[in-house]
């Protein structure tokens, strides 16, 4: 075969979108962001005042908004109804709901179904939580992409330099919080496939996670 689909998952902030972006880019394959998709859900329902608690309405609202994916020069760009929300979807406020949005059950059976119609020709990275172990069953590559809460903070926080002034306490609270949430919701939560190879990034470079996923997707050719 020429072409597999790599799965990679992780806690919040653990470098999977840069990491995966990069062996995309590397293998000239097709990446795919889940969490931007959740994000696109979560940002949509606070703009049209929504209430996070409603999972009917959620439900509903997740069934009839157009989300669209599309390779852009800094990486991937996120429609939401054709409008360009990739820098939106990002916001504090974004991280802070998208947790309780994405453990809805028909939202997540909406988003799933566009994940795997996407990855159905092969070639592509999907990051997330939940593709190895539930929406790539099959991938023929699972990576679970780790980091020490501490580590995943510090990086976030340098990524930040000053805007929105929080602090780096606060951001790890926060992290952990959406972790834990992530990890204890009932529909298919944050875990690691039992087939999946554990990546330890606190003490390596997004090169060297990246270098080392490419010559792990090499052996399954
Ligand atoms: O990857 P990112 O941090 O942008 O994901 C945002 C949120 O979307 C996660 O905290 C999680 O609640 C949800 N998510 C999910 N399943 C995925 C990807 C993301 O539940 N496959």
């Amino acid at each position: 075969r020429d072409r597999i689909n790599i799965a990679i998952d992780g806690p919040a902030g653990a470098g999977k979108s840069t990491v995966a972006r990069k062996v995309a880019e590397t293998l000239n394959y097709i990446y795919i962001d889940t969490g931007a998709m959740y994000r696109a859900v979560t940002l949509s329902a606070l703009r049209n005042g929504i209430s996070i608690d409603d999972k009917e309405m959620l439900s509903v609202h997740a069934e009839n908004i157009v989300i669209t994916l599309m390779p852009g020069a800094a990486g991937q760009v996120v429609l939401l109804n054709g409008e360009d929300v990739t820098t939106d979807i990002r916001s504090r406020e974004v991280t802070l709901h998208v947790s309780q949005v994405s453990a809805v059950e028909r939202v997540r059976l909406r988003l799933v179904a566009m994940q795997r119609q996407l990855a159905q020709s092969k070639g592509v990275v999907m990051d997330g939580r939940d593709i190895g172990s539930h929406v790539l069953p099959n991938a023929e590559l699972k990576i679970f992409l780790t980091a020490s809460v501490e580590e995943r903070a510090l990086r976030r926080f340098k990524e930040l330099n000053g805007r929105d002034s929080i602090s780096l306490e606060q951001l790890e609270r926060e992290i952990a919080e959406r972790d834990r949430k992530d990890q204890e919701r009932e529909i298919s939560p944050l875990v690691c496939a039992p087939d999946a190879i554990v990546l330890d990034s606190t003490s390596m470079t997004i090169d060297e996670v990246a270098d080392n996923i490419v010559n792990l997707s090499r052996t399954k050719l």
